[in-house]
Parts: structure tokens; sequence; C-alpha cells
């Protein structure tokens, strides 16, 4: 059986907020050949982030193509491939033209905060209140349906699409999936429930679109082309690649990257959970198969919909919006690295934070906290504070949001968790990890191989087209070289460093623009 496993081959489409990967892994979970690109992040005045959807298809095109290449130069054939499975930032919002197939503005990425003052403003009305129990999501800048509110109101070709009925929207999944479909000719316009769960539109409990919720955001369903929402695995529903080197490889998974983790992470069972330290940091709690409502600051959401006889399972979500993005503000803009890796090795050049609490609000704070009118404050600034202590906070600032959040998961479950499975970019700094352990107080439990997201997607490709039929058959994947890391500070210390943080939270509100 292991011999036939490792003759069956699953690419993965990962399009994050800053990069994109194609990754091809055998049956077994092992990645064989991989590519990755970083694209432009664009941010045309402070607090808006954009990115282009042409640019965003050319990356997967160029990634796809040159993993292949190193996959074919490794003796394989393009027909052991046998499925092809996508999973991408979540809430970016894109629009195009249904005539053309052409974009009509920039996307809108999920950090983006212009719609601040209109999400503010939509607080105050009638019906806001209910919202949260019919999609799962508070109302802020994070969804994807008030970057398309803001598009509507403000960017003229698109409000002129949407009253000729020929504007088409879309998350990153199902812009993708539209364009590497071939675009107009054969007018692919899904996405699956874990994606649409993020926009605000779709209902959690019925997994429709709500009117109510439309209404409230004042979208018209016959002006607009909403994409139909399939299961996240599916043989049938997604269509296959048009052109290029895998023309005519099915596409037969999809699941918002958060999911895909989850999935990865093979957090299949109600209780289990995993946290995922890419540009943002989301951390994920299966809890079955009916929806809890958060009475704490976190989110309801799909966790995954395999179809089938099949039930959605959900999740409670905590969503930081600055984890990755942190460093890169470090390297890119104040020049303190040369390259991401090399963080830790600075925060590693001192001691502790020397009193430096850095509150990463770039995109004002989000779960549990939603405090949109946030700004990015460094506390405790001293003569003595050297560029390392400033390192160090910035790690620090996810992981003590990562304990907000878990707080708060206790609260909204009753249960305390355990450990947490973790994943992405930060992930790979031992001394994150260990400061995590140390700021949660439970252990934190790392894979070896943490391409975890497209390993999820390939999962979710996988099933549909019968590699794997039940979850049980993926228990081995991944569990090789694991690593443990125990708190090992009391909890006095622990709680003192809390304090400072939850403190600083407190500080960092109602900054004037
Ligand atoms: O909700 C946004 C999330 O999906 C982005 O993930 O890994 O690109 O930070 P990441």
């Amino acid at each position: 059986d292991e011999e036939k496993l490792r003759q069956f081959y699953i690419g993965a489409i990962d399009q994050g907020t800053t990069s994109t990967r194609f990754i091809i892994f055998d049956g077994l979970g092992e990645p064989v050949a991989q590519h990755q690109i970083e694209f432009t992040q664009k941010y045309p005045h402070a607090g808006w982030h954009e990115h282009d959807p042409q640019e965003i298809v050319d990356s997967v095109d160029q990634c796809i193509e040159l993993a292949t290449q190193a996959f074919l130069g490794q003796g394989h054939d393009i027909s052991d491939i046998k499925a092809i499975g996508i999973t991408n930032q979540r809430e970016t919002t894109v629009v195009w033209d249904t005539k053309t197939g052409e974009p009509l503005h920039n996307a809108i990425a999920w950090p983006d905060t212009r719609t601040k003052g209109l999400v503010r403003e939509m607080k105050e009305r009638d019906g806001a209140g209910e919202l949260q129990d019919i999609c799962g999501l508070p109302l802020s800048t994070y969804p994807s349906s008030v970057k398309l509110v803001w598009l509507l109101n403000h960017v003229e070709a698109v409000r002129h699409a949407y009253e000729e009925g020929r504007l088409s929207f879309g998350t990153i999944d199902t812009w993708l999936l539209y364009k590497l479909n071939g675009g107009k000719e054969r007018d692919i316009h899904v996405t699956d429930p874990t994606n649409a769960s993020r926009t605000m539109f779709m209902n959690l409990h019925t997994v429709k679109y709500d009117e109510k919720l439309l209404k409230f955001f004042g979208v018209e369903k016959d002006k607009i082309n909403l994409p139909k929402i399939v299961p996240s695995s599916s043989a049938t529903e997604f269509g296959s690649l048009s052109y290029g080197i895998l023309k005519g490889i099915r596409i037969a998974g999809c699941l918002g990257d958060q999911s895909a983790a989850l999935v990865g992470q093979q957090g299949f069972s109600p209780g289990s959970a995993k946290n995922t330290y890419g540009t943002g940091c989301f951390l994920l709690y299966n809890v079955g198969e009916k929806p809890v409502i958060s009475q704490h600051g976190l989110l309801a959401t799909i966790a995954y919909d395999f179809g089938g006889n099949r039930k959605p399972v959900y999740a409670l979500e905590g969503s930081i919006a600055v984890a990755g993005s942190g460093v890169k503000f470090l390297m890119n803009n104040l020049g303190f690295i040369t390259h991401s890796h090399k963080i830790s090795d600075l925060a590693e050049s001192v001691e502790n934070n020397g009193g430096c609490v850095f509150v990463t609000a770039f995109s004002g704070l989000f779960a549990p906290y939603w405090i949109d009118d946030a700004k990015g404050t460094i506390f405790g600034i001293t003569q003595y504070t050297e560029r390392g202590h400033i390192a160090r906070a910035t790690l620090e600032a996810t992981c003590f949001q990562t304990k907000a959040i878990l707080d708060a998961m206790e609260l909204d479950s009753g249960h305390k968790l355990a450990e947490l499975s973790v994943d992405g970019g930060m992930s790979n700094s031992n001394l994150t990890m260990q400061t995590q352990a140390n700021i949660v107080g439970i252990v934190i439990d790392r894979p070896a191989m943490r391409e975890t997201t497209a390993l999820g997607a390939a999962i979710a490709a996988g099933f549909a087209v019968d590699i794997w039929k039940e979850f049980d058959e993926l228990k081995e994947i991944n569990q090789r070289g694991r690593m443990i890391f125990e708190p090992n500070i009391s909890k006095e210390e622990s709680s003192r460093m809390f304090k400072k943080w939850s403190r600083a939270v407190e500080m960092c509100r109602g900054w004037l623009d």
C-alpha cells in the first residue's frame, strides 16, 4: 500500500498574503517538489493594503511551471499528478467584469483598514447586533463584505458594472479557479464554505447566502454574481487547469488557508486546535458539526466541508492580524535584519525584552480585542533599549495575543486546551515557540514538515479523487520529527508578563488619525 501511495502525487497551490507556493506531495504526504514566489504588497495610503489580481495569477502560473519542471527532473511524469488543491489567503476581495473577465480594481487585502469609518457607521445601523449570530463574524474591517461596499461606493467602474448586472465578486480562491479554468470561456465561478464563511454574506447555519446579511450591506443579489458555494473537496465542481504545463489536471480541493492548515495538522476531532504563524496568525479550534457563536471576541467559521455524506465541521477562530508582517516591518521599514529568518538571532542577542512591549496593531487589533482604532505602539523604551529588545517584543506580541485567544476559547468552549499544534514561518523560531509555551502555559507541538497549509489542500483534493477515503488513513502522515516545547517559567512570571501586555493593549486605543 505504501508503495502504491508513493506513486500518487497531488499538487497544492498555496496563495498566501505575501507569497505564492506550489508544492507537489506524494501519497504519503511528503513534499517532493516546490516553488515559491513573493509578490508585490501595495500600500497606497496609511492603512490601505492591495494586491494586483493578475500578478497573483502570474505568480501561481510561474510556481506551477517551476515546481513541475523540478518534479519532471526527478524522473516523474505529469500523469502521475492525480489532482490539484487550492488554498488561499481569505477575505481578500476581488471584483471583475463578468463580460470581459478583467479585474475592475486591485484586490483589497484582508488586513486593509480603509473601511474603519464605514464600519463605525454600520455598527449603528438597525440589525447590526444580529449579524454575528447569523454569520459568526463580528462587524469589523476584516471580512470581504465591507471591502465590497467600499468598492461599490468609491470606484465608478465597479458601481457601473454592478448597476448593469455584470459585476463578479470573489475571494482569492474564486478568482484563481476562474482564471485557471480559462476565465470567461468556461466561467467557473465557485467558492467553498470555508472561504464563503469569511465574506459575511453566508449564513453559517445553512451554509447558503443569507438575504438578511446581503440586505444589511445593501448588496442586491440579482445585480451581482456571487460564487456558488460547493464543498471543499469535489471531483466535479472546480474544473481543471486550462493552460500551462499541467493543462488538463483536475482541481479537486479548495480550502481557505487556515482551514487547510487545520486539515494538514489533522485537527479532525472536536477539541483539537492549531495555530499558524503566517503573515497574520490564526488559531482554529474544531468544535464539531454545530457552530459555536463566540461570546468572547472569537469568530465562528467553517473548519472544512468534505461533502458527500459528511456534514460541514465548524471551528472557533482567533485571528491575529500581525505576525510575520511584524517581522517584515522590522526588516523592510526599519532595516533591523536582512532576512526574516534572522529575526530569531537578533532576538536572542538580548536576554529578554528589556521592558519593551510592542503592540503590533498595524490593522487595529483583531481577536479577541477588536479595537479598530488601535495603532502600533511600543511601550517601555529607554536609553537601554536595543534592536534586539524590539525584535523580541515583536515576536512576543503574537504570543500574547495567542494567550488572549486561548483564554477566550476556554470561556466559550468550557475546555482548557492541553496542547497546541503549530506551523507557519514564525514557528521555525525555537525562541518564539519556547516563548509561546511559556506565555500560554501548555505544550506546543511542532511538526518537522511545516507546509501543513499546502498539505491540507492536497488532502482535500486527494479525498475527492479517492486517494484516501477515511481520515484514519492519514494517521501516519507528518508524524516524524515533531518537536515539543514545554513551559519552563513559573506561572507567576508568565502572568506578570501577560498583565503588562494587557495594560499596553488598553493604552494603545483611540490614537487620532
Ligand atoms: O484571514 C487571512 C488569512 O487567511 C491569511 O493567512 O497565512 O497569509 O497570513 P496568511
